[in-house]
This record gives structure tokens, sequence and C-alpha cells, in this order.
């Protein structure tokens, strides 16, 4: 392999390129961002990587989502914390039933690229260039919205640090102490079969509080009680934007990725030696790559050497994504191929790109089909005797209807009242939290039995 360098993918056949009309204007808004702060922490990166290597070894599970696409019409603290509350009650409904860590990674604060299957947008006798993601040009169906426009790198790169400055005092600030967890409850999941299922835990946490507090462990002695460590991620797509915010680390002599704690690699540029895969590979961050049907566990074996060489329990997180109907074919070949070579990866599970369809004119995803992907991504894992790792799921805190079923039933005509999203259809909050049930308890039957846990040890 070459020498990498943060500019090395350059050299490299590419593929999701957007059309820059002024070249001499992207290099100048690459410069800048290159004098920019940098987003996160290489120190943080390192602390996520490590609780990843704990669900690698089966101890910790990863709970991983966030917005298709973040936008810049609607930044704001109300979006940002209905996120956050829906994210943190799904985070403790698996803990709670788990009995183990959940690491919390966002779909947030970075995540505005957007891969897409065709260039072009027709409708009616008008052909435009797709929207590629707000950091790339505009999603009205416009000529002049549809041109890249650099200026957006430095929009996304704004936002990207008002949201995790919000975000962080969240965490940490008080919001995000279990001492809240009832007051997590949007209104309009309250009076839902979630909402009840949700409260009837939440007393449980609030009952076992009030001992805990009894025999003089509280929120303030106690830091586990009082914050939440969450990381932020994204697709790391718009590689000029990676190369201006990848730093050395000082303490380690490294190279990080800034832009957030996590990146991943989609199923449209996974090509070994490709850019995505070069730029990825020399960047110490804990790196995800989206695995999709055309995935062969050869190819596989070799990204893996590519990105995680040296067999780093926590740097690699496969997210499989093959449909209800494929992940049964695809998903044992590539698990048994990466624990016959004795491969450290997480795994998860996204149940969103591979269960899209149109309905109603609308593309949306039928809550079952991603039910059944997520149960049988578990049942997979059970019998092949390996760790379901995790869920990465496109969901929003808004009472959106984007994606068909759920315990409210939402019909393919229903899906026209608040249809919201820029890019895919999102799970509301109310299929959000009833996934993490299921999830639950699908974790709950998982759980290693302590003679299945010495065999893997
Ligand atoms: C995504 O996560 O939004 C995405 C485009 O996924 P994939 O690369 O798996 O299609
Ligand atoms: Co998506």
């Amino acid at each position: 392999m070459t020498k990498w360098s943060p500019n090395s993918w350059r050299s490299m056949p590419i593929q999701q390129v957007p059309a820059y009309p002024d070249f001499a204007a992207l290099a100048e808004t690459e410069a800048r961002l290159a004098t920019f702060p940098p987003l996160v922490f290489a120190g943080e990166a390192r602390k996520l990587k490590k609780q990843l290597a704990a669900v690698a070894n089966g101890e910790a599970f990863l709970l991983q989502g966030g917005d298709c696409a973040e936008s810049f019409l609607e930044h704001g603290a109300d979006n940002i914390r209905d996120f956050f509350r829906v994210f943190l009650q799904m985070s403790v409904v698996l803990t709670f039933a788990g009995a183990q860590p959940v690491v919390k990674v966002g779909r947030i604060a970075g995540q505005f690229a957007k891969p897409r299957s065709a260039d072009n947008e027709t409708k009616g006798d008008v052909t435009l260039p797709s929207y590629r993601g707000d950091i790339i040009n505009g999603p009205a169906f416009d000529e002049k919205s549809r041109i890249p426009d650099p200026a957006r790198q430095e929009m996304a790169y704004r936002q990207s640090a008002a949201t995790l400055n919000l975000l962080r005092a969240f965490a940490q600030g008080g919001y995000a102490s279990l001492e809240n967890v009832q007051r997590w409850m949007l209104g309009f999941v309250s009076n839902s079969p979630q909402g009840e299922r949700y409260e009837a835990l939440a007393n449980r946490i609030t009952e076992t509080m009030d001992f805990m507090r009894a025999v003089g462990i509280t929120s303030e002695t106690n830091y586990a009680l009082r914050e939440t460590d969450f990381y932020t991620s994204h697709e790391a797509l718009l590689l000029g934007y990676e190369q201006a915010l990848t730093r050395i680390d000082s303490t380690s002599g490294d190279w990080y990725a800034t832009s957030g704690h996590m990146i991943w690699i989609g199923d449209r540029t996974r090509q070994l030696d490709h850019a995505h895969v070069e730029y990825c590979r020399g960047v110490k961050n804990p790196l995800g790559l989206k695995c999709g049907p055309s995935i062969t566990p050869d190819n596989l074996l070799k990204l893996i050497d590519a990105l995680n060489p040296e067999n780093e329990a926590g740097r690699l997180t496969l997210i499989a994504r093959f449909g209800h109907d494929k992940v049964g074919d695809h998903l044992p070949k590539l698990i048994r191929a990466v624990e016959k070579e004795g491969r450290k990866v997480v795994w998860s599970c996204d149940p969103m790109h591979g269960n899209t369809i149109t309905a109603a004119g609308y593309k949306t995803r039928p809550f079952d089909r991603i039910l059944s992907e997520v149960q049988s991504f578990f049942d997979i894992h059970r019998s092949e005797g390996t760790h379901p790792g995790g869920i990465h799921v496109e969901m929003t805190g808004n009472n959106v209807t984007e994606c068909t079923g759920g315990a409210r039933a939402i019909t393919a005509e229903e899906l026209q009242d608040r249809y919201h999203t820029h890019c895919d259809p999102r799970l509301n909050a109310d299929q959000a939290i009833e996934l993490a049930f299921l999830v639950s308890e699908l974790l709950r039957k998982s759980a290693p039995t302590p003679a299945k846990k010495a065999v893997n040890a």
C-alpha cells in the first residue's frame, strides 16, 4: 500500500463527487476550514473506541441514530433537544433491559453530505443535478439551489459546532441526569402505548434512584448518574471537507478526523483502492463500514485488512443494511468469514436502508420490515454465537409521518401529513421508542449464558 497522507485520497478513483463549478472558490473554502478549530478532540475519539471495544467483546451495546440528513433550515434548539431526549429514552430502555452499558453515538453535528443513486433528478421536462445534502447544494428544485456551493461547507461546520455545543451541555450539564428520566417524555408520546410503557419503566428507575439516595448514592456524588457520554458521527463522504478538518493529535502524533468522533464509509463508496477507503484508513477514529447486499466475504475481509490492519477492537463497526428479506442470505456468511479469520469487529444493524419502498408517491419504510430485519439480525447472531452489537437508525424527535406502521399504524395515505425529511424517511419518536423496546426484549433473550461466554472468551 502507498504512503498515507490526509490528501492521498486525491489520486485515487472516487465516487459521488459533486460538480463544483468554481474550483478556486472550493480550494479557498477548504484552505479556510483547515485553519478552523477542531470540532472534536482525539482523546474523545479514543474514549469512544475503548467503549466500542467493549461492544466488540460482547460487553456493551451500540445505539447510533439521528437524521438521514441534517438541514440548515431546521437547525434550532428545540429540534436538537427533542432528538436528544428520544435518544436518551431509547438508551434507558436498552440499558435497563439489556443490563449492559449503551454506547451513544448520534448521526448528528456533521451528517450533511448524501450519496445519491442518480446524478440528476427529473421532474416533468426539467432535469437538474440531484440534491446532495445541505453541505453541498440546496433541496429546492430550481437551478440555482442545485449548484454545489463551497460556502455551504462553512455553514455546515458552524452548524455542527453549535449543535455539538448544545449536545455537550445537555450531556454534561444536568439534562441527561437519570433524575430527569421522567422529563424526557415528549408531550405527543406520553398518551401513546409507548409512552405508557416508558413511564412504567421510568417509575421503576426513579424508585431505584430513591433507594440509592437513601443509601447515600446520589447524582451529586456519582458522575454516572448525572452525566452521560454522547458522541457524534457522520458519513465521511465529502472528502475535501474531511481533509480540511484532519489534524495531528499532539499527544499521540497520530492523525484524526476532527469533524466528528466516529465516521463511516457508505455502501456506495466502499470500493477498495478508492478514495473513501484511502482517506479513512489513515485516521485513527473509530470507523463504520456500511455492508449492503453487494459485499462478498472476500471483499469484506480485504476491507477489514485495509481499515483495521492491527485488528484493534473498537476500531471498526460493520453496519449491516441488507433488507428484511435479504439479511438471512448475506449476514451469516459474512459473520462466518470474520469469525474464521479472528477479526475483532462490532456488528451493528441498520434496518433502514435496505427497506425503503415507494408508497402513495413517498419514499417510506414499513415499520414491520424494520422490526423484521432487526429480529433476523439478532436471530442470526444468536445462532452463530456472536454478539449483536448495536443498531443504527434514522430517527427524529419530531412527530413526523415518514415511515408507515408502528403502534399508531401510520398508513401510506397519512404520509403526506407531516413528511418533513430532506432525504430518507425517519422513525418518529413513538416508533423509535417502540423499536427500543423490541430490541430490549431481544437483548434480554440473547444475553450470553455463562457457558456461552466461556466458549467465546
Ligand atoms: C445513510 O446512512 O444515510 C446511507 C446513505 O446509507 P448507505 O450508505 O448504507 O446506503
Ligand atoms: Co439515509
